[in-house]
């Protein structure tokens, strides 16, 4: 797939007249939602949080916790979220997988905010468990079509020169449970399989160039040290480019989840490739076949050959709020919120639609837009009315790319896939304001 329809041209979100929120309009609408049993309850829908609060806690009393001296220092050595936060967790899907060794969970997108994913919330995907590996007994081989074999131990790596980028990083398999039709209701489920942190580590060509890469060499089998054993064949040439061997995410060392004490990362490429518990790579002429690329991580056409290779993740959107998990309260001005990505570089623009695709209009993207990194965008400014509404994004990037529709996809990959699904995705607005995961085209 390449380029599909050109995207329409951007506009004004069209609001009809009677929902036009004037100053004093939109006053009153969220002054509606305010009231224990206003006009949205009335309406059918949901009661709006605030309506649980403890009046002995709201202005003009003092809150209860303000009449006590809180926890001191050092109660929490290393902080967690707030309790109340406690349902923002990874969850998993337990008819998915057979074992939880050889698993996935996912991220909950729906309750973060900007670019960047807490290192306790990134999505995990494991084909043999979390290695536990030793920093002290850690190294990491270089061999095969090399001038000087090299053995690393964890303290050599971080003696390099650092350098800290943000990418995402996204499972090939993210939404393969979508190709068929709408079947999981929550972003956390559909499009949870990816997260956008910053890596600390070293570039893999400055390793590259310790060895010597000898010149015939065009391939690299990289290998995991968990009991998997995972190893796949990278391209010399994205090896030199960009590829990181990272110690480090979000500033801290790297979650055991994650790979600690070293992982590598492959912007842009699909998530099976970033290698985590890294322990060896290997230089050669050609690629290795290994199971994960081709029994694993094919795309199965609809003349019955497999793509192979499809290491690029193309450009892909979706709407985080409203979503399943978080419906729409109350009628009236609500911002849309979502990210976009490309594993190709930038995110150029983001289309949002709120009546299934009829109209597009330009979403607000938010800074840092990073190549191959999560963007953050918004389209301000919509009113809800309580009628059924159909909300998509449609995600540009840099190179042109325009995020396709399932229907343009399957004409192209069939439905036989699992990987690489970025298909445009529907969110249901019901008139009870709950959301719903739906099929459009
Ligand atoms: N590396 C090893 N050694 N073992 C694995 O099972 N899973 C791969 C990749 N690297 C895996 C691995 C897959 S399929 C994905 S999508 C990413 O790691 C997931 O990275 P995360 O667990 O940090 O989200
Ligand atoms: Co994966």
């Amino acid at each position: 797939m390449n380029k599909t329809k050109p995207p329409a041209k951007p506009g004004n979100i069209q609001i009809p007249s009677t929902d036009q929120p004037t100053d004093s309009g939109r006053r009153k609408a969220l002054l509606a939602g305010l009231g224990a049993a206003g006009g949205a309850a009335a309406a059918g829908l949901m009661t709006p949080s605030r309506a649980l609060a403890d009046p002995a806690n709201l202005p003009p009393n003092v809150a209860d916790w303000s009449k006590v001296l809180g926890p001191g220092v050092d109660v929490a050595p290393y902080g967690m979220p707030s309790k109340f936060e406690k349902t923002v967790i990874r969850r998993y899907v337990d008819w998915l997988t057979a074992t939880p060794e050889s698993s996935i969970n996912f991220t909950p997108l729906y309750a973060l905010d900007g670019m960047v994913t807490p290192n306790g919330l990134c999505f995990e995907r494991h084909h043999g468990g979390v290695a536990e590996v030793i920093p002290d007994d850690y190294r990491l081989m270089i061999h095969g079509m090399v001038d000087r074999p090299l053995v690393f131990t964890y303290q050599d790596l971080k003696r390099f020169p650092p350098q800290s980028r943000f990418y995402f990083l996204e499972c090939a398999a993210n939404g393969g449970m979508e190709w068929r039709g709408a079947q999981l209701n929550g972003v956390q489920f559909t499009h949870g399989m990816v997260h956008c942190v910053q890596y600390t580590g070293v570039p893999l060509r400055t390793l590259l160039e310790e060895a010597g890469v000898k010149p015939k060499a065009k391939w690299l089998l990289v290998e995991g040290g968990d009991s998997a054993g995972m190893n796949r064949s990278l391209p010399l040439d994205k090896a030199l480019d960009d590829c990181m061997v990272v110690y480090s995410m979000n500033g801290e060392r790297l979650r055991a989840e994650q790979g600690y004490p070293i992982r590598l990362v492959v912007p842009g490429f699909e998530g099976n490739m970033w290698v985590k518990w890294l322990r060896r790579i290997e230089v050669g002429d050609g690629a290795w076949m290994a199971r994960e690329e081709t029994s694993k991580y094919t795309d199965l056409m609809p003349d019955g050959r497999a793509r192979r290779f499809t290491w690029e993740m193309d450009a892909k959107s979706v709407i985080t709020s409203p979503c399943p998990e978080l419906p729409c309260k109350q009628k009236g001005p609500q911002v849309i919120k979502g990210i976009a990505w490309s594993g190709r570089g930038k995110i150029a623009r983001v289309d949002v639609t709120v009546d299934g695709g009829r109209n597009w209009h330009q979403a607000r993207l938010e800074d840092p837009i990073l190549p191959k990194c999560l963007t953050r965008f918004y389209l301000d400014g919509w009113s809800w009315d309580g009628n059924p509404a159909y909300l998509q994004s449609r995600a540009i990037d840099e190179t042109g790319y325009v995020q396709p529709e399932m229907a343009a996809l399957q004409a192209v990959r069939g439905v036989n896939s699992i990987y690489h699904n970025n298909a445009i995705q529907t969110w249901r607005i019901n008139p009870t304001g709950e959301v719903e995961n739906v099929r459009l085209a």
